[in-house]
């Protein structure tokens, strides 16, 4: 059988794999990182940072910026659309020790997109090629994008910007596969994934959008032929999913995780780095995202999200009766 997964060389840096994992403002914080860096995904990456923050030092910014050894390789993801500042941001994410930095032309929020950052710079493929250049001339480590299909239906310009973006120097262009216009709704077509491929000719190209499970990881490498998989809300409470990945295209049986017991670890994590009340509220997030594919979960679900405390929290996951729930 065929075999999909495997190590990469992204400029100077060789991936472990070709599963990434991917940034998530308000989700791949420190703490998932911390559970994330036990599967090894071939390169994790920080919440994006907005180039205007960093180059200011807004604290805020920097601590998002958090990251350890054992989450090697990671990435910096920037956001903004100003060329002059492309380059200064990149070389302080360089300058933090990141093993390589990537340009946000996806995020979808309006706030973003107005002043033309974000998948607002899909309606510029120029400026795009311009900020890459000036990027991939200030650092030495791999400059990358993420980009979606185009901004709508009637605008499907991702070919055209994995040239722009290849001719500039990038090393690898992430495409969602959905429009700025779908936001998260909806699917992600994969199809456009494939014409950037077919267009690409140096760049390596990772697909992204609607992989949720093992399956569908190998299911886009076979109708794109991308050179890797960018895994984003399939993390959610599956900080293994990597491995369910590797296992699969190995024709290895699948792992079969303690999902308590990975709850209960997330959990220190968030409580070692969050302040008490920043920690419920993440716990009652994350303890959702972990029991959603649980037979019988849903009055777990609903106590934690209800919970008062921490405690709480941990006496709800404690004194569940994980035996009657079986995962899928
Ligand atoms: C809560 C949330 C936060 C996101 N944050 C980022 C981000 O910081 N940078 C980015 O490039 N994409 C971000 N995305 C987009 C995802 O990386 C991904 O492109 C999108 O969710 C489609 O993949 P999926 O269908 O597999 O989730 C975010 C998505 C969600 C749902």
């Amino acid at each position: 059988m065929k075999k999909f997964v495997k190590p990469l060389k992204l400029g100077n840096l060789t991936l472990p794999s070709n599963i990434l994992y991917s940034p998530l403002a308000g989700c791949s914080d420190y703490p998932f990182r911390q559970m994330a860096a036990r599967y090894k995904p071939g390169v994790m990456f920080c919440e994006m940072v907005k180039m205007d923050a960093l180059i200011r030092h807004d604290p805020n910014t920097y601590h998002l910026l958090d990251y350890d050894p054992s989450m090697r390789p990671i990435g910096g993801q920037i956001c903004g659309s100003k060329p002059e500042l492309a380059g200064p941001c990149a070389r302080l994410i360089e300058e933090l020790g990141f093993d390589l930095v990537d340009l946000n032309c996806g995020c979808p929020v309006d706030k973003v997109t107005k002043d033309g950052s974000g998948s607002g710079m899909l309606k510029n493929p120029e400026l795009i090629g311009e900020i890459i250049a000036n990027m991939v001339a200030a650092v030495s480590i791999p400059v990358t994008l993420k980009i979606r299909a185009g901004w709508d239906d009637a605008c499907i310009n991702a070919p055209e910007i994995t040239r722009i973006a290849e001719q500039a120097g990038a090393s690898a262009i992430t495409i969602h596969g959905r429009t700025r216009q779908q936001k998260y709704r909806g699917e992600a077509n994969w199809d456009h994934i494939r014409e950037c491929k077919r267009a690409a000719t140096t760049i390596l190209v990772f697909g992204n959008g609607d992989v949720f499970d093992a399956e569908a990881a190998l299911s886009l490498f076979i109708q794109t032929g991308c050179d890797g998989v960018l895994v984003s809300r399939g993390t959610f409470g599956r900080p293994w999913i990597a491995d369910d990945i590797i296992r699969l295209d190995s024709a290895l049986p699948p792992s079969t995780p303690n999902v308590r017991d990975h709850l209960l670890e997330h959990m220190d994590y968030i409580c070692s780095y969050r302040p008490e009340r920043r920690a419920l509220l993440d716990m009652r997030r994350i303890g959702c995202w972990y029991l959603r594919n649980g037979s019988g979960t849903k009055s777990l679900r609903a106590s934690l999200n209800h919970s008062k405390n921490l405690k709480e929290v941990k006496s709800l996951i404690v004194n569940y009766d994980w035996s009657q729930t079986a995962f899928n």
